[in-house]
């Protein structure tokens, strides 16, 4: 049965890529699924390890969630450091993946930057440990933006090869289900994960630049509307975000070569769940100066409910810790049956 899983690194404040890319798909998905959504705390100390307050960016993401409407009852919001099992799936998923896959990852050569000698070795390793997020939980859909594809396509190898690898053990265990990957029949205990990327907005890229992602750690503040963001300060971003000269297209096609104008309109049509041939239709032939305009009421008037149940959510950290620890107990009682046979697999005496 489908089982939803993502994360969300407690790094910096949450902007509008992460919320489109990510959190709005999670509460879509919730309806119908099983999901489990998680604070990674664990990936947060890979590219910086000492953080000044990284108990209350936990605390905050966690309100995000809440704050955008994810049913933390019926669904689980947990924070990974305190399930142990993703560690310890990790460390045999690094015995699984190959030098040669994690050398291919573009995220870590961008992030570890020129001096790669000087990257933490947890850096390198950081798409093991997510393979092993969702895998401890046998979780089959993945909703997360577009920047994340590679690293699930990695999930999808080691997965593969873990139950290539152990084929006669998995068998011996009775544990394994049939599964088919492509053609072939596969007795797998992991099963295939699904990265759930599409939508108007899977890469929301900076307003300040059309060809560049929106992200935390862009120095510039008008690149990126922020989840906490007041009305003002998004109606001031929107309207100083970079735009060419032209009005707007009537069809999708006329967005070619516009990264800007592309851009815009993704982000209006995801916070409108339309698409963006339907906002094309509406405002094809017009301005940037009436097309802004509507984007930042819509964005204030989608924005702001979430930010101030987030503001709210963040006054009583009990609520929200209390929260986290239910969650973390479900999701542990999960990741224990999981293990349980994996190590049984491998060989693990107990
Ligand atoms: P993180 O914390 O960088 O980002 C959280 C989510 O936001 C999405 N996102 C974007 N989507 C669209 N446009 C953007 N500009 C943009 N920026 C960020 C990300 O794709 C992500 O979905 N490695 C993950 C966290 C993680 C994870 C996992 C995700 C750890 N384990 C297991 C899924 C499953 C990350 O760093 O996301």
């Amino acid at each position: 049965q489908p089982r939803v899983f993502s994360g969300v690194q407690p790094t910096g404040n949450l902007h509008l890529g992460n919320y489109l890319g990510a959190i709005r798909k999670f509460v879509a998905l919730q309806d119908n699924n099983d999901c489990m959504y998680c604070v990674v705390d664990m990936h947060a100390i890979t590219a910086q390890l000492v953080h000044d307050d990284l108990i209350g960016q936990t605390r905050s993401i966690a309100a995000a969630f809440i704050a955008a409407g994810i049913d933390a009852k019926k669904h689980i919001v947990f924070n990974q450091s305190t399930v142990p099992e993703h560690a310890e799936l990790a460390w045999i998923f690094n015995c699984v993946a190959r030098i040669g896959w994690m050398n291919r990852m573009t995220q870590f050569k961008d992030k570890a930057g020129k001096d790669r000698e000087q990257a933490s070795l947890g850096l390198y390793a950081y798409p093991s440990l997510m393979a092993a997020d969702i895998l401890v939980y046998r979780g089959t859909h993945v909703p997360v933006g577009d920047d994340q594809k590679q690293h699930l396509e990695l999930a999808r190898d080691i997965a593969m090869k873990f139950n290539l690898d152990f084929a006669d053990k998995i068998r011996a265990s009775g544990h394994g289900v049939d599964i088919t990957v492509g053609d072939e029949p596969v007795h797998a205990l992991f099963p295939m994960v699904e990265p759930l990327i599409d939508g108007p907005a899977p890469r929301v890229m900076s307003l300040r630049d059309g060809t560049k992602k929106m992200s935390k750690s862009d120095p510039s503040d008008l690149s990126r509307v922020n989840l906490l963001d007041d009305a003002e300060t998004i109606s001031k971003k929107i309207r100083k975000a970079k735009t060419d000269p032209d009005g707007l297209p009537s069809e999708l096609a006329g967005l070619a070569g516009r990264p800007e104008a592309d851009n815009l309109v993704g982000i209006f049509a995801a916070l409108a769940d339309r698409t963006k041939a339907d906002v094309l239709a509406e405002f094809g032939g017009q301005q940037f100066s009436v097309f802004k305009p509507a984007l930042v009421d819509l964005a204030v008037s989608v924005l702001s409910p979430v930010t101030e149940e987030m503001r709210r959510l963040m006054q009583d950290t009990s609520h929200i810790d209390a929260i986290l620890k239910d969650g973390g107990e479900r999701a542990r009682a999960r990741a224990a049956q999981t293990m349980a046979m994996v190590r049984e697999v491998v060989g693990f005496l107990r």
